[in-house]
């Protein structure tokens, strides 16, 4: 199974995120995540551009609709070849199917599909890292604990057909455990041994999170902020590839 190191693109506009790339120039070309910031400010333009220069690309975009906006959605989103994107799995295992027929539909097509000619890994998120066991309980009165309510969206996912799931490192061994080996989990919340949490509250290093199971860590800000990004997302694949 592929396992790769996933920048997380989180800037403003198309400026900034090229002058990014551009220190990449005759290095490995970065998995890039893109998410709603830049989707938003720069639309499906700036997709094709960095598909162009030649990155795998997460289109991070967590869809949530009715069953039939997201298969459309879907269908239009496999137009653009990117090689993963997302739904939230709380919008049931109904809405998941509809997706992944969108977007295995969108594929056939030859529109899209992804850098491998197959349609894009579709995954689904659990229950966002930033939503605490207490909230979940008190303001979306969900009666089960955290832990148990992320297992079953992920069982959900697989159910529905899904690649796999979203969620923090710390909860890949119990999804892997739960769904299967080849069930992907894809994890943010990665910082290095020695450097700052941010406002991150469930971490690991990169070589932790590959023990515990993750199979594509997402890097942001310890790439991004860093004083010699290339150096650090280098420092990323050597930990979590080669520990
Ligand atoms: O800068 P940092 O490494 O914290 O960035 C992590 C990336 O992963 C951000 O794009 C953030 O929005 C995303 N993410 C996350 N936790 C989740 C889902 C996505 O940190 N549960």
């Amino acid at each position: 199974m592929a396992k790769d190191v996933i920048i997380a693109c989180d800037f403003a506009g198309r400026q900034q995120t090229l002058s990014f790339l551009d220190a990449f120039e005759g290095h490995r070309k970065p998995f890039l995540k893109i998410g709603m910031e830049l989707f938003y400010a720069e639309g499906p333009d700036i997709v094709r551009e960095i598909r162009r220069r030649g990155h795998p690309i997460f289109l991070d975009l967590k869809l949530h609709d009715i069953p039939n906006t997201v298969r459309k959605a879907m269908k239009v989103l496999s137009g653009l070849d990117v090689d993963m994107c997302n739904v939230h799995a709380a919008g049931t295992r109904k809405m998941m199917e509809a997706a992944l027929e969108g977007l295995t539909k969108g594929s056939a097509q030859g529109t899209g599909g992804g850098s491998t000619g197959a349609r894009p890994l579709l995954i689904a998120v659990t229950q966002l890292t930033s939503t605490s066991e207490e909230r979940m309980q008190r303001e979306l009165l969900i009666g089960a604990g955290i832990n148990e309510t992320i297992v079953q969206y992920a069982r959900n996912a697989r159910e529905a057909g899904l690649d796999g799931v979203v969620c923090s490192p710390l909860e890949a061994a119990m999804v892997k455990e739960a769904c299967g080996p080849q069930f992907l989990t894809v994890t943010p919340g990665i910082r290095f041994a020695d450097a700052s949490q941010d406002d991150q509250v469930r971490i690991t290093t990169p070589a932790r999170a590959r023990e515990i199971g993750s199979d594509y860590i997402v890097v942001g800000r310890p790439v991004t902020a860093a004083p010699d990004p290339v150096a650090a997302y280098e420092r990323c694949l050597q930990e979590f590839l080669n520990p």
